[in-house]
């Protein structure tokens, strides 16, 4: 059989091809979900704010994570890092829920930094307790957002939007304050938290040893 002849040009990959942005970040295009063009640019509007602030506190978890310190480090390196996976998913979904939206989400590290309403944290290590507070601050704030985010949509009529911010971005924020905060309550880690205490330990401990018969 003769071999046919092509072209090898057409196999070889266009490395410096350029190509304008099709799509204007701030831009929604139509999309057949049964919504009008204003409720989806308002959701996608306010979901991109959600997303902006949800991309930051995922990396303060993450932050928080590597730069721990202190008696409680093993289980607050694995609860930081449990809720980085949380925040990611939590990430993923609010993307692309803008997107079939018909919008654009906010994506890269620079763009979220200009638009996140977290306060920016030092570069160095903190302390288990700035480092929590740190944290609870960032969810309050994903959490006034989301709030505000879910009563527009419901108001608006677009349900998915709603349900996301309130079953999932609201819901995990709350069950992850809840855990976080309890950090704070001063309990003793590795001593009785006070002097009565401590004395009733000591005197316990000089009194003739009770023997158990069986
Ligand atoms: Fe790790």
């Amino acid at each position: 059989m003769k071999a046919t002849k092509t072209d090898i040009r057409a196999a070889a990959p266009r490395l410096s091809e350029e190509t304008a942005e099709f799509q204007t970040f701030g831009t929604v295009v139509r999309l057949p979900i049964a919504l009008s063009q204003k409720v989806c640019e308002s959701s996608v509007r306010a979901l991109n704010q959600v997303l902006a602030d949800t991309i930051t506190l995922r990396d303060l978890y993450k932050k928080h994570h590597w730069q721990v310190s202190g008696p409680t480090f093993f289980q607050l390196h694995q609860l930081y890092d449990k809720h980085y996976e949380e925040q990611a998913t939590l990430v993923d979904q609010i993307a692309e829920r803008i997107q079939l939206l018909g919008g654009v989400s906010i994506a890269m590290a620079q763009d979220v930094a200009d638009r996140t309403q977290i306060e920016r944290p030092p570069m160095g290590r903190e302390a288990v307790p700035i480092q929590i507070s740190r944290l609870l601050a960032g969810h309050e704030e994903v959490l006034r957002g989301s709030h505000q985010a879910a009563e527009e949509a419901q108001k608006g009529g677009d349900d998915g939007t709603n349900d996301l911010l309130v079953s999932n971005v609201i819901r995990s924020n709350e069950f992850q304050v809840w855990f976080l905060a309890q950090h704070l309550v001063p309990t003793a880690v590795t001593e009785s938290a006070n002097e009565s205490e401590r004395e009733l330990v000591a005197a316990k401990s000089l009194a003739p040893e009770r023997t158990f018969q069986s």
